[in-house]
């Protein structure tokens, strides 16, 4: 591929997708019909706790993300596992329809899973609409002003004089001259090409 980061320019929100469990931080959100109650798919890394918890239970909530986010709830859902720590430990939820939502958001969309389409890293997952609410209508947090605005957000600082591979998702740091082709980010999992060289 020559460029792939043209696929940013899809424009795409930065949600937490929750379910009884779990959650964690997606971007890959589509609404892909219209009406009353409207179809929403999300994919979902095959690897993530959440994507397990999905298969076990029939709805998900995804809260919107604003450009005003308390970034805890980003690092907390999009950059831990659910198998390692208690994500509704230190952030507050209320349950709507049986799934957590996050308070700190602009709103959110409760869906019953209706599809799932299986491919080789991810699942797709459909589901209608059946609850929603706004709470604010202020701007929301797109994946491009996420990616922009990424390094002052997360704080992502790099050691002087070392080669470091900084994760374009989430801003983990390797150090190291080339990174191994299987290479996986153990923060939120992406492959090696979604990496970028950062001399000092
Ligand atoms: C900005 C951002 C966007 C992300 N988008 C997705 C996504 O669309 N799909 C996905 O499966 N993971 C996505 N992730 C990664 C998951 O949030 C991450 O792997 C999480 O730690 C999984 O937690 P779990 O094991 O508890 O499910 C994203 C992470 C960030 C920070």
């Amino acid at each position: 591929m020559k460029n792939k980061k043209i696929t940013r320019k899809i424009s795409q929100g930065v949600y937490v997708l929750t379910t009884a469990g779990g959650g964690c931080v997606v971007d890959a959100v589509s609404q892909i019909s219209a009406g009353d109650n409207p179809l929403i798919s999300v994919a979902v890394m095959k690897k993530n706790y959440t994507n397990e918890l999905l298969h076990k239970n029939d709805k998900f909530a995804l809260s919107v993300m604003g450009i005003e986010v308390n970034v805890e709830i980003i690092k907390t859902f999009g950059m831990n596992s659910m198998r390692d720590i208690n994500k509704f430990e230190n952030i507050q939820t209320i349950e709507v329809e049986g799934v957590p939502v996050i308070e700190d958001s602009l709103g959110y969309m409760v869906c019953e899973i209706i599809d799932k389409i299986e491919n080789e890293t991810h699942t797709l997952f459909i589901g209608k609409l059946i609850e929603a609410d706004l709470y604010e209508d202020s701007d929301v947090m797109t994946y491009a002003y996420y990616q922009e605005h990424k390094d002052e957000l997360l704080k992502v600082t790099t050691e002087e004089g070392k080669t470091a591979w900084v994760c374009t998702v989430c801003g983990y740091v390797y150090y190291g001259e080339e990174l191994p082709d299987d290479f996986k980010c153990p923060l939120c999992g992406v492959g090696k090409d979604l990496f970028e060289l950062k001399n000092n």
